[in-house]
């Protein structure tokens, strides 16, 4: 099979395209031939060398989601059979023409979505629903802060707060990304390249923030939520450590948590996948639709990092086997 391969530490042009052997198919997995592949953020962190894959996932093979053909299946896979088309998360090793997944992790192409479109669900919805969801409990009339609007997990999480019946406020630095985010149904958008967003968003009513910036965003999201507010965090970009009055904590009775969701074991994700089934499957094709920016082909997987590094992009980029 092909994949791309990180074969050292560092920029792009460290993905090469190399020969792999076919994976073995375990009992309860399928062979998945992949027909697109989702890029994320992560997998730059990855290539870099900040972000190794769990222990017993192929290290060197980037990509959290796939969506494609089955061409087999495992002696016990029940589920599924030669030919369907399914989407699933994965831990890495999606950036290649075949992978093998647990059938569990199997979820059916929604109806009216392309594999492309497919393949760019999994890794923001599952993050987007195990944490704004379910460890922030977000409900209908509440209202979610989520940086960053235009990305994955930001389009991801503006499309899916708004179809539960809640309100969102997001931020973007350009004018282009604040259009995007309003088209998605945002409902205020700040320009944090162009105004102090804590201004913006002060004394309005906050329940929940989705954070992945952290750094000097802490102490606002803090000053930000309401009470009982719920704070997610989800990375870390600008720095991991913060400083809290616990004062104003307690005042607020604020929650403080996060997650990363590639190292949480295998029953957990299949719990998560049973539960995106059957909430956030029908709102697809609908109430909610990935936003593709660009399809490449495999090999041009350090173009896809390029441009996601560049800042411009809008919705995800997914790569064509
Ligand atoms: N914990 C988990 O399980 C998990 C899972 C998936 C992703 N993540 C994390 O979630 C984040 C988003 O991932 P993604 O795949 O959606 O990435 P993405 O598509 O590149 O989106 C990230 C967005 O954040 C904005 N941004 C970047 N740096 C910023 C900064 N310093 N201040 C404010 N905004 C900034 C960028 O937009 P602007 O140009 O508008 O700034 C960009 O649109 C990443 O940090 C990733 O590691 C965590």
């Amino acid at each position: 099979m092909k994949a791309v391969v990180i074969t050292s530490f560092g920029d792009e042009k460290v993905l090469q395209v190399k020969e792999r052997s076919l994976p073995d198919v375990q009992e309860t997995e399928v062979l998945l031939e992949v027909k697109a592949a989702g890029v994320n953020r992560p997998d730059i962190f990855q290539r870099k060398g900040n972000y190794p894959a769990p222990d017993g996932v192929v290290q060197d093979i980037p990509g959290l989601e796939v969506a494609g053909i089955i061409s087999s299946v495992g002696r016990k896979v029940t589920e599924w059979k030669e030919g369907d088309a399914v989407c699933c998360l994965v831990a890495g090793g999606g950036y290649a023409s075949h992978i093998v997944v647990d059938q569990d992790m199997c979820l059916p192409v929604p109806e009216g979505l392309n594999l492309a479109e497919a393949a760019a669900l999994p890794e923001t919805v599952f993050t987007v629903w195990d944490n704004v969801f379910r460890r922030g409990a977000l409900a209908a009339g509440e209202t979610l802060l989520v940086y960053g609007g235009a990305g994955g997990i930001g389009s991801t999480a503006i499309q899916l707060a708004k179809a539960f019946g809640a309100n969102v406020y997001t931020t973007v630095g350009s004018d282009q990304k604040e259009a995007f985010c309003k088209e998605l149904g945002a409902d205020a958008v700040a320009n944090y390249k162009r105004e102090d967003f804590s201004e913006v968003f002060r004394n309005k009513e906050i329940n929940v923030v989705l954070d992945s910036i952290g750094g000097g965003y802490f102490e606002k999201n803090i000053e930000l939520l309401s009470p009982d507010g719920r704070l997610i965090y989800i990375n870390a970009v600008e720095g991991a450590h913060v400083k809290l009055n616990l004062m104003k904590l307690m005042r607020k009775r604020i929650t403080v948590t996060g997650s990363t969701l590639r190292a949480r074991d295998l029953a957990f994700k299949v719990q998560l996948a049973r539960e995106i089934q059957t909430y956030v499957w029908p709102l697809i094709g609908t109430r909610f639709r990935p936003r593709i920016y660009k399809e490449l082909p495999l090999a041009d997987a350090p173009e896809a990092h390029r441009l996601m590094e560049g800042g411009e992009v809008m919705g995800k980029i997914v790569l064509i086997p």
